[in-house]
């Protein structure tokens, strides 16, 4: 790592927990940019550091779950420096080239970073322990385990299955024909990046869409990746061992954290705000047409290609929602969405019914079980089965204390349904928002929001 990227403060790491108020809010209007995509951003730094050569990167997302796979890249053996202008440079190691770090890699929360990166040294001779915050070590990690053991890497844990974990890559790596068991692009991209330094030609088959970043950054930096679709399956093929070209990527808004602020607009009376530069892939638009579907007023301007990606500003107003069913097939679309979703539909009039939601169960936390809890001790009823969630809306209450559970979008959500609660919302925890979105707080009183610190409540 070098020392001017050391020397750089730029997390305003905390691990005491930071309480807040959310407070009746009305008239919430302006533009806004959100932050880097945290996806792109974790593959930008990740396929950087396996180039020869340098890549830039601008508009990188730089929270605590993207400065962990900054931190991994350079303990990996890459050259990993931020500018005094804030864009980032990484001087890559080649394929193959990765060298074995002398430190465990703690990824903190981070569940995209490690499972990319498992895959990232699975087909390289070295020997990685990784770990992570309680919620990441509760998260299961036999997914990404299952096909990189195939492909000959070896991984040792205490608990099987979970962080913490050695992983012993493979010497003679095999490829494979992997057939998705449940639509997750961390593992579909965990066994595209073993690709790369594994011989011979490795498919991972998709029968549900999921985020399709890696396949795009893939090509971008020059892979020999080919993707060919049957019907409505996609078959991604790599073929390994051929160098990667640096490149420059350029990242988007990230549509996940511009969520917040669109739902916030919504179900604010009198608001209307516009979040500029945020990414529109299609794998990640599930939300906007959800609330579309409820009446949202929500339109997009300025659609442009950034990077490889589509992007466009996105405006909303306030608007009187309705209830809908949101059909399973558009659950890999909005997956992260879905607690701001429930907030939106706590205001809705009528029910709103989500279908297809057991990957809910394993995010950072069980966000299925802490949208239930967070509306029902807001005075919301809500109604959850192992995979769905249905909500009946009206007026909310509010005056709950929510649980976050070490998970940043149960804190961004619940602090927007504050804003239109009849009583406060406190959150119990909003220092986890700096996994994925540092301002978030300071970004949302700009536009009018009344967040307020609040002193714990035990
Ligand atoms: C991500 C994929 C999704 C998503 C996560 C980011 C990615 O997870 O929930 O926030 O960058 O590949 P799954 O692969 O578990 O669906």
């Amino acid at each position: 790592m070098s020392e001017s990227w050391q020397r750089q403060s730029i997390l305003a790491h905390t691990d005491k927990s930071s309480p807040l108020r959310a407070v009746h809010s009305t008239g919430l209007t302006g533009r806004m940019c959100v932050p880097g995509d945290k996806s792109i951003s974790h593959r930008a730094l990740m396929l950087s550091a396996l180039c020869i050569g340098k890549s830039t990167i601008t508009g990188l997302l730089e929270s605590e779950d993207v400065i962990a796979t900054a931190k991994a890249m350079a303990a990996l053996g890459a050259y990993v420096e931020r500018t005094q202008d804030g864009a980032w440079h990484v001087q890559g190691v080649g394929v193959g080239g990765l060298s074995e770090p002398d430190v465990e890699i703690d990824f903190g929360n981070a569940g995209t970073g490690v499972r990319l990166c498992a895959g990232l040294v699975a087909a390289t001779p070295i020997n990685v322990r990784f770990t992570g915050d309680a919620s990441l070590q509760g998260r299961p990690m036999g997914r990404i385990i299952t096909p990189l053991e195939q492909m000959g890497a070896v991984f040792e844990a205490q608990t099987p299955g979970r962080l913490p974990l050695t992983l012993k890559g493979a010497r003679d790596p095999v490829p494979i024909t992997y057939e998705l068991p449940m639509p997750s692009a961390q593992v579909k991209s965990a066994v595209l990046l073993a690709a790369l330094n594994t011989p011979g030609t490795t498919s991972v088959i998709e029968t549900i869409a999921t985020r399709d970043h890696s396949e795009r950054m893939l090509k971008a930096f020059g892979a020999d990746i080919d993707i060919e679709m049957q019907g409505t399956t996609r078959r991604i093929s790599i073929t390994g061992q051929h160098e990667l070209t640096a490149a420059n990527v350029d990242v988007p808004g990230d549509p996940s954290s511009a969520a917040f602020a669109l739902v916030a607009a919504l179900i604010c009376e009198n608001s209307e705000i516009t979040v500029e530069n945020v990414m529109l892939n299609p794998t990640r638009t599930g939300l906007i047409d959800t609330l579309q579907d409820m009446g949202g007023d929500i339109t997009i301007s300025n659609r442009r290609l950034s990077g490889g990606e589509e992007v466009g500003d996105v405006r909303a107003t306030s608007s009187a929602l309705h209830g809908v069913t949101v059909p399973a097939e558009r659950a890999p679309s909005m997956i992260d969405e879905y607690p701001v979703l429930a907030v939106a539909a706590a205001c809705a009039t009528g029910t709103t019914h989500m279908a297809g939601l057991q990957e809910l169960r394993v995010k950072e936390s069980d966000r299925l079980a802490a949208v239930a809890n967070g509306l029902e001790v807001n005075g919301v009823a809500v109604r959850a089965g192992d995979d769905w969630l249905e909500v009946d809306g009206g007026a909310v209450p509010g005056g709950g204390l929510v649980a976050t559970h070490l998970d940043h979008r149960i804190a961004m959500a619940f602090s927007v349904l504050g804003l239109v609660a009849s009583a406060p919302v406190e959150i119990d925890d909003a220092a986890i928002i700096s996994t994925s979105f540092p301002d978030f707080i300071d970004r949302m009183r700009q536009l009018g929001a009344n967040l307020e610190d609040a002193p714990g409540r035990s």
